[in-house]
């Protein structure tokens, strides 16, 4: 069992690569997997074709806390286990757990334990856990997840972006997270991009484990907003993630 987290600047292609990791997963009939989207900004459910009824952020805003609301015979955490898996949606190998945007401003202490205990008792029924993270790291902080295998952390082909992927790898290690494996993915490349761009990785020490190029297959799925478990196997993006991922999950 593998739990991967996926992390780096806003807009670099951390939910596309999350969501092609779920896609190998299921081709690979290593399921079920289990999907997070704790980014705040969410649609990891968009890309796999999941309308996401129910956040865990929402649940919060129904009261979720609140004593009062539990029916007669069930304990606080059965009460928290079963709204938790009320947000959690099914998919076709896979199931989808989307934190939402939590109340409040900006404190995810509350939603962060929940989840934990949940998921806690919950990733151990599946083959996998793949995350969907936002840029700072908060969900995969010691508080929501007790380790992660494999951290990758993608940037689109610019030196702003490599950069930002360096501070969230030093961040980690600042947060003391238990991480395995730390994996560099520089995405949106085109190879011009990624020989022009080696000089700045090599200097900032990036564990460089995968070039993904510019897609135009991904572009045409965003604007038919079709999801990318859709997309054909020698797609050049899917087969370039193809390669990362045999990787990742062959441990
Ligand atoms: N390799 C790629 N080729 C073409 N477009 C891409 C590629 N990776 C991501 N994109 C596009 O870039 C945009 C941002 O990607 P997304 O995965 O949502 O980033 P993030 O989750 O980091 O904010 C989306 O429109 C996505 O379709
Ligand atoms: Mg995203």
């Amino acid at each position: 069992m593998t739990t991967i987290a996926v992390a780096g600047k806003g807009g670099t292609g951390k939910t596309t690569l999350a969501a092609l990791a779920v896609r190998y997963l299921i081709g690979k009939g290593e399921t079920p997997v289990l999907a997070v989207d704790a980014d705040p900004n969410s649609n990891l459910g968009q890309t796999l074709g999941i309308d996401v009824m129910l956040t865990v952020g929402s649940l919060r805003e129904q009261g979720f806390a609140g004593q009062r609301d539990i029916p007669g015979g069930m304990t606080k955490d059965q009460f928290v286990e079963y709204k938790m898996s009320e947000a959690l949606a099914e998919g076709d190998g896979f199931d989808l757990l989307t934190m939402g945007r939590p109340e409040g401003a900006g404190c995810y202490c509350f939603a962060n334990n929940l989840i934990r205990r949940f998921m806690d008792g919950l990733a151990g029924g599946y083959r996998h856990t793949v995350m969907d993270n936002e840029a700072g790291l908060e969900h995969i902080s010691r508080r929501t997840t007790r380790r992660t295998d494999v951290l990758l952390l993608v940037a689109d082909a610019g030196v702003r972006g490599i950069q930002a992927a360096r501070r969230v790898l030093d961040l980690a290690a600042e947060m003391k997270l238990e991480v395995g494996e730390s994996l560099f993915v520089l995405n949106r490349a085109t190879d011009a991009s990624a020989v022009a761009l080696m000089p700045e990785i090599e200097r900032l020490e990036l564990p460089l484990a995968a070039v993904v190029p510019e897609d135009p297959g991904l572009f045409t799925a965003e604007i038919e907003g079709r999801p990318l478990l859709e997309l054909d196997d020698d797609a050049p993006a899917v087969a370039a993630a193809g390669g990362l991922f045999d990787r990742v999950f062959s441990k």
